[in-house]
């Protein structure tokens, strides 16, 4: 073939490759989940048969050590983990020709893929690395004056409360931090905390969807309510909940979104993505530089700086990964796998479980902890004897360990956790 010509058609392979006939998710996936789905017969989250077959795509659910930190960071799936790799060896033969000029040009498509999973419009949706960019451009970007106050919690993320208290020293706001105890199976009562909080000066509520230490489910939606009845805006942390639970960000009614990419939506390391409400982009400062800093358009946010455009353009896989099993099948699966271990756990003498187990209030994460023992012991001992991987939480009024099950963790996994639970509650 014409050497001019070959080279063309391997450049617009390389970089519309994800949404095309020719993605690696109908490559290795499409003909394996639509089998799968004529087993989705009785349309039940603990159908094995279904599960097996995306439990197969995941080179981590062979893995030596069984991962039940997904909260942390989610592994990809294989087809993820090729976009990433043909993505980087095309770049690798000429960065600055293939990433700048060939790969990038699937972010506008990638724009649009991700705005049509958040059921948003594209022209609201920023691409950059992860929650901490998204939401640190939100809340240093915000026009606030000295004496505005900021409600938020001690159980938010640790690197949103520093920018908060870092905006609180340099412009002299007032960053107010209420505390709950978890599980809390009552929405009022969360809402009304926040409330009661509100004085004539409050700007902006901060509210984490999914509290990442704990697993609770916050009532966003209502706390926005509230918020907007009072003239309050508010920003979401939305890193826990965006590809597990099964929502559109407009159904938040929130002001300003942020998430991670590589959490449940299993995107490659180092992806997240900023929602701004459409007339809202004008007045938040891009965090980095912007010839057009006061603008209307999302791209101004965008201004990155030399990243990989090949970890960007592989989320486009993790889009048709998500889609191939749904939205909603995923969260009750999860759900249930959440359920299905803690409930078990419950059963054992000394074993605390810290979450609440109802569909409303958590879905992935639970905390689980044995009397007599510090959450850090009990994190290494999983570890250690049992080839168990969690993490040990101690955060203001939370001390557990934390389980975070993925779609695919299999049940046997689970069984393998109750029983050590069962084993080192007995030697305690
Ligand atoms: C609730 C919450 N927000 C934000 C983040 C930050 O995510 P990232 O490290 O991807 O920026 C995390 C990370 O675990 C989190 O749990």
């Amino acid at each position: 073939m014409n050497n001019r010509r070959s080279f063309f058609r391997k450049s617009a392979a390389i970089g519309f490759g994800a949404f095309g006939l020719n993605s690696l998710y109908n490559e290795l996936h499409a003909e394996g989940f639509s089998e799968a789905e004529k087993l989705w017969n009785d349309n039940s989250a603990d159908n094995e048969d279904y599960w097996s077959v995306i439990q197969d795509a995941y080179t981590a659910s062979k893995s030596d050590i069984i991962i039940l930190n997904n909260g942390g960071v989610s592994p990809s799936p294989i087809a993820v983990q090729e976009a990433l790799e043909k993505y980087n060896k095309a770049a690798a033969q000429g960065p600055s020709y293939y990433m700048w000029r060939i790969i990038d040009k699937g972010r506008e498509p990638l724009r649009q893929r991700l705005a049509k999973l958040a059921g948003c419009d594209a022209e609201e949706i920023a691409i950059n690395r992860n929650a901490t960019e998204a939401l640190n451009t939100i809340i240093f970007g915000l026009p606030l004056e000295k004496g505005d106050e900021i409600i938020g919690t001690i159980q938010d993320y640790p690197n949103m409360i520093q920018a908060w208290k870092q905006r609180e020293m340099r412009d002299g706001l007032v960053y107010k931090q209420l505390s709950f105890d978890f599980p809390i199976e009552n929405d009022d009562q969360i809402v009304k905390a926040f409330a009661d909080a509100v004085t004539p000066k409050t700007k902006i509520i901060h509210v984490t969807h999914i509290i990442n230490w704990v697993g609770q489910i916050m009532p966003v939606k209502k706390i926005c309510d509230m918020a907007h009845s009072k003239g309050i805006e508010v920003v979401v942390d939305g890193a826990h909940t965006f590809g597990l639970l099964d929502y559109k960000i407009p159904d938040l009614d929130c002001d300003y979104f942020g998430t991670s990419l590589h959490k449940f939506l299993s995107a490659p390391v180092g992806s997240g993505m900023m929602w701004i409400k459409k007339e809202k982009i004008e007045k938040i400062w891009p965090l980095l530089c912007n010839s057009q800093p006061k603008s209307k358009d999302i791209r101004k946010f965008e201004t990155l700086g030399t990243r990989s455009f090949c970890i960007e353009q592989a989320i486009g896989e993790a889009i048709n990964f998500q889609e191939g099993i749904g939205s909603k099948r995923k969260q009750e699966r999860v759900h249930y796998l959440k359920k299905y271990w803690a409930e078990k756990a419950l059963q054992i003498p000394g074993v605390k479980i810290h979450t609440s187990l109802k569909p409303e209030y958590s879905c992935a994460i639970a905390g689980v902890s044995i009397d007599g023992m510090k959450p850090e012991e009990l994190d290494s001992k999983l570890m250690k004897d049992y080839q168990i991987h969690t993490v040990g939480i101690n955060w203001g009024n939370i001390h557990c360990v934390r389980v975070t099950p993925h779609v695919f963790t299999k049940i046997s996994d689970l069984d393998k956790l109750v029983g050590a639970l069962e084993k080192i509650a007995k030697k305690a």
